[in-house]
C-alpha cells in the first residue's frame, strides 16, 4: 500500500511540472507577443535591413496585407504574382496611400527557374533588403491523396518550394555583401505534422520550415535574419472551401490584414511564430522541438525556466528512454526472432519494385525480399549493374526479375517508363530508396542552382508519382506496401546539407 502511495505521489508530482511548464510556455509566448507589439520600439525596417521588400504572391490574400504592412513602415514594394492587372492596382495603391516606390513581376512560379530569372532581372542594382517567400498554392484543399490533380503536384513542389529555395538563393549574395538583410519564409501550421486531405501541402511545408530554419542558422552571423512564418488559419481565398474554418472565432481566424499587422510586428523579435498570439498558443508544443537551434527565441525561454526544465528534462528523458527501450525490445527481439515472420507475398502481392537497387541498401534491400519469395522489378540508371544484381538474384533465389533503367532525376519521362514495364504486374510492395544527396556536404550558398532542382525532381517529385502510380492497383487489390526510405537528416535542420534533410523531411 505504501509503495502505491509513492507511486501516485510521483505521478502526481510529474504531471504538476507538466502543468506549470506549460502554463510557463503560455506566459512567454504572450510576454513575447505583447513585448513587440506594446513594449519595444518597433524596428526601423529600412535602416536595419535595406530599401526594397521582394513580396511573392502579393497580388490578394497575406502577400497584399504583408506589403500594405512593410510599406506602412517606409519599405518601398516589389510585388510577384501572375496576374498583371491585380498587381498594377496593388502596387498603384500601396504608392498612392504609404507614399513609397513600387515595381510589380508577372511571374509565374510554377513555371520553375524561367520565373525566378524573371523576378532576380528586376531585382539588379537595387537594394533588396527583405524578402517574402508567401505565394503558394494548396492544389484543391481539402482532398485526399488519391485524388490530388497529378499536374499539382509538380506546381505545388514547384511554387510551394522549388522557387521558395530559388528566391532566397538569388538574394542572399547581395544581402551577404551589404551585411544585412532578412528573408520571411511564410509556412504553414500545416508544416508542423501530417495533415489529412493536405498531404502534399503540408509536406510542402515541412520543407519549406525545414529549409528556413536551416538557413536561419546558416546565415545567424551574417547579419541576415531569416524568419520562419507558420500562420494558422487566416481569412483567404487559399482555404476558403475549409467549412471548418467558417465556424472559427476571428482570433483564430483573422482577416489578412490583422494576421499582416500582428505578423510584421514580430520581425526582428521572434524567428519562429505562428504571426499571432492565438495560433502560437494553439502550436505551444512546438517551443520544445526548437530548443536544439541555439539561435532561436526558445534559449530566451530556457532561460526563463531553467530550473523547472532541467528538472523535468531529466524525468522526461527517464521516462522516454525507458518506454523506448522497452518498445525497441519488443519490436526487435520478440517480433523479429519470435514471432512468425509475415509471408510479403501473400499478405501484400507477388511483384515488388525496388528504386535505386543497382548497389547499396536497394540492392541488399532487393535481396532481402527474394529471399522472401517476392519477385523483383528493379529501378536504377546503369544498365550494366542492373542487369547482373537481376541475374545474380534470380539465379540465387528462384525469383522472376526485371529491370528497369530510368533516370528518376529527370521527372515524369522515367516513371512514365517504370509506368509501362509494370503493366499487369501484381504490384504489392514499392520501396522509394533511390536519393541524390545533391552536392552534400556543402552550404546552401555554395551548391550549384542546377543540384536544387534535380535534387527535388529525383527525391520528392519522382517518390510522389510512383507512390500515386501504384496505389490504384493496390486500393483495387485492397494490399499493398509502400516503404519511402528517408532519413534521420529530416529529424532536424541540417547546415551542410540543407536541401537533401528538407527533401527528406518532405
Ligand atoms: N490562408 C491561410 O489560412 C493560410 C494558413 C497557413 C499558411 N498560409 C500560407 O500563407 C501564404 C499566403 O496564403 P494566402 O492565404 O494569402 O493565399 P491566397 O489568398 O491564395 O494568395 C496566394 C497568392 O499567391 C499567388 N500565387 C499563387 N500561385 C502562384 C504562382 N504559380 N506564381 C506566382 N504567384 C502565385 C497568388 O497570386 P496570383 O493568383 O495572382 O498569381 C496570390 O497572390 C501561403 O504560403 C500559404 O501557404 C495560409
Amino acid at each position: 500500500m505504501e509503495f502505491l502511495y509513492l507511486v501516485l505521489f510521483y505521478v502526481e508530482a510529474f504531471f504538476v511540472l507538466v502543468l506549470l511548464y506549460v502554463l510557463l510556455l503560455i506566459l512567454v509566448t504572450t510576454y513575447k507577443h505583447l513585448t513587440c507589439r506594446y513594449l519595444k520600439k518597433p524596428k526601423d525596417l529600412r535602416e536595419c535591413y535595406g530599401e526594397w521588400a521582394v513580396v511573392t504572391g502579393g497580388s490578394y490574400g497575406i502577400g497584399k496585407s504583408y506589403a500594405n504592412e512593410l510599406a506602412q513602415r517606409k519599405m518601398n514594394i516589389i510585388l510577384v504574382s501572375r496576374s498583371e492587372e491585380k498587381l498594377r492596382q496593388v502596387a498603384h495603391e500601396i504608392s498612392l496611400t504609404h507614399g513609397v516606390k513600387t515595381k510589380y513581376v508577372v511571374a509565374d512560379l510554377s513555371q520553375g527557374q524561367a520565373a525566378v530569372d524573371k523576378i532576380d532581372k528586376e531585382l539588379t542594382n537595387l537594394d533588396v533588403g527583405i524578402l517574402v517567400n508567401n505565394a503558394a498554392t494548396a492544389g484543391g484543399f481539402p482532398c485526399q491523396f488519391k485524388k490530388v490533380q497529378r499536374q499539382s503536384i509538380y506546381d505545388m513542389s514547384s511554387v510551394n518550394m522549388s522557387a521558395v529555395a530559388d528566391l532566397m538563393y538569388q538574394v542572399l549574395p547581395g544581402m551577404r555583401a551589404r551585411g544585412r538583410g532578412l528573408i520571411v519564409n511564410v509556412s504553414s501550421v500545416a508544416s508542423l505534422g501530417p495533415l489529412v486531405n493536405a498531404s502534399v501541402y503540408s509536406a510542402c511545408k515541412a520543407y519549406v520550415t525545414n529549409l528556413s530554419e536551416t538557413i536561419r542558422i546558416e546565415c545567424a552571423s551574417e547579419g541576415i535574419d531569416v524568419q520562419t512564418l507558420t500562420p494558422g488559419f487566416v481569412q483567404t481565398a487559399l482555404l476558403h472551401c475549409d467549412t471548418k474554418r467558417n465556424s472559427l472565432p476571428t482570433f483564430l481566424n483573422p482577416t489578412p490584414e490583422a494576421f499582416a499587422k500582428s505578423a510584421v510586428d514580430t520581425i526582428g523579435h521572434m524567428k519562429l511564430t505562428s504571426g499571432t498570439l492565438w495560433h502560437d498558443l494553439q502550436t505551444l508544443d512546438r517551443a520544445v522541438c526548437i530548443r536544439i537551434d541555439p539561435t532561436s527565441d526558445a534559449m530566451e525561454v530556457l532561460l526563463w525556466v531553467a530550473f523547472l526544465s532541467v528538472f523535468l528534462v531529466v524525468l522526461a528523458v527517464v521516462a522516454y528512454f525507458g518506454y523506448a527501450v522497452v518498445y525497441i525490445f519488443y519490436k526487435y527481439f520478440i517480433c523479429v526472432y519470435f514471432k512468425k515472420p509475415i509471408d510479403l507475398k501473400q499478405r501484400f502481392g507477388s511483384w515488388a519494385v525496388i528504386t535505386g537497387s543497382s548497389q547499396g541498401i536497394g540492392k541488399h534491400y532487393a535481396i532481402e525480399l527474394a529471399k522472401r519469395n517476392i519477385n523483383l522489378v528493379l529501378v536504377s540508371r546503369s544498365e550494366e549493374k542492373l542487369k547482373a544484381v537481376s541475374q545474380d538474384i534470380g539465379e540465387k533465389y528462384g525469383v522472376k526479375t526485371k529491370y528497369v533503367v530510368a533516370d528518376l532525376g529527370s521527372g515524369r519521362d522515367a516513371t512514365e517508363k517504370i509506368s509501362s514495364s509494370i503493366q499487369g504486374l501484381d504490384i504489392g510492395i514499392l520501396v522509394n530508396n533511390a536519393a541524390t544527396p545533391g552536392g552534400l556536404p556543402n552550404y546552401f550558398y555554395n551548391l550549384q542552382r542546377n543540384d536544387i532542382w534535380n535534387l527535388l525532381t529525383l527525391n520528392i517529385c519522382s517518390l510522389t508519382d510512383l507512390v500515386q502510380l501504384v496505389l490504384p492497383g493496390m486500393r483495387e487489390r485492397r494490399r499493398g506496401l509502400i516503404v519511402n526510405v528517408s532519413s534521420v537528416a529530416a529529424l532536424a535542420p541540417n547546415p551542410i546539407a540543407s536541401i537533401y534533410a528538407a527533401s527528406k523531411g518532405y
